[in-house]
């Protein structure tokens, strides 16, 4: 048996996502106290390692989009700081953050909000790869076909426009574009929010799947703890702006700590099912 004392400590590597302290102050009108800002994030901190999948819960207005859409790099974060491979996320400019962009993707609870209805779905899946550059025009039809085959359509899906598809089709369609980069990272907000339970479960079992074949991390936002519990290694739970409670998925589920964890999992129903 190695001597566990003397092992060296993981390699800052290990982590694709690191978050610092991350705060986010919000323009308001002016609130009672004179003050013209809300903290919607309030100081949090996290890890994603490599394949690993992290998830956020917590009521609505807690946070959680926002700590995505900083991670994102879509609003600027009142201050923190963000780590990706190691690298200082944030600090990257011009050509260097246009290059990185390509290993963190997002998928929405509401396809629409993110795909052109006009467009064919071979044009959407392979955006990334016109986008980045990754990809020969002569051959963008053929890989957006294996994107889709990854995602359990068939070939057909390629001709066709997102409103011939059913919602939990049209995700498998925005998974697939989201694939297309080969990102490490895919940070998933309300993903399955919007289908009923029977897809959601599809939705999960196929991102499971990705994950096992792939390696990319999830950064994965919910609501819902009932549908973090089959997918996450890891919960963070939030309210208002903070975390109150973190923990591997068990832990959390058969024993949680905070009070306000324990009123997420009573409306969980067939929760602590490790218990
Ligand atoms: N652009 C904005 N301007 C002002 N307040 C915002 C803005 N976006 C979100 N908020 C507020 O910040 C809080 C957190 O919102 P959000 O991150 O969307 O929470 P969640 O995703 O957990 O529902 C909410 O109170 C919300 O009303
Ligand atoms: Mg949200």
């Amino acid at each position: 048996m190695p001597n566990t004392a003397a092992m060296p400590a993981p390699r800052a590597g290990a982590h694709v996502l690191e978050a610092r302290n991350l705060v986010k102050d919000y323009k308001t009108k002016k609130n009672e106290d004179g003050s013209k800002t809300f903290r919607a994030v309030d100081g949090v901190s996290f890890n994603l390692a490599r394949g690993q999948t992290l998830s956020i819960v917590g009521e609505s207005g807690s946070g959680k989009s926002t700590v995505a859409r900083m991670v994102m790099r879509l609003i600027e974060p009142t201050s923190g700081q963000v780590d990706i491979d190691g690298r200082d996320w944030l600090a990257l400019k011009g050509s260097a953050l246009r290059a990185a962009r390509r290993k963190l993707q997002l998928v929405f609870q509401d396809p629409y909000s993110s795909i052109n209805p006009r467009m064919k779905v071979h044009q959407i899946v392979s955006e990334p790869l016109r986008n980045f550059g990754l990809c020969p025009a002569s051959q963008l039809k053929d890989r957006a076909a294996e994107l889709l085959e990854k995602v359990g359509l068939p070939t057909a899906a390629l001709e066709r426009y997102p409103h011939q598809f059913s919602g939990g089709q049209r995700q498998r369609i925005v998974i697939a574009r989201a694939l297309a980069s080969e990102p490490e990272i895919i940070i998933c907000d309300e993903a399955v929010s919007a289908l009923d339970v029977s897809i959601q479960a599809q939705i999960l079992n196929l991102l499971r799947d990705i994950q096992a074949k792939t390696d990319v991390a999830f950064l994965f936002i919910s609501h819902d703890l009932a549908v973090v519990q089959h997918i996450s290694d890891e919960v963070l739970v939030m309210r208002k702006g903070q975390v109150v409670e973190r923990g591997d998925v068990r832990s959390l589920f058969s024993a949680p700590k905070h009070e306000y964890t324990v009123k997420l999992l009573d409306s969980v129903p067939g929760q602590r099912v490790f218990s």
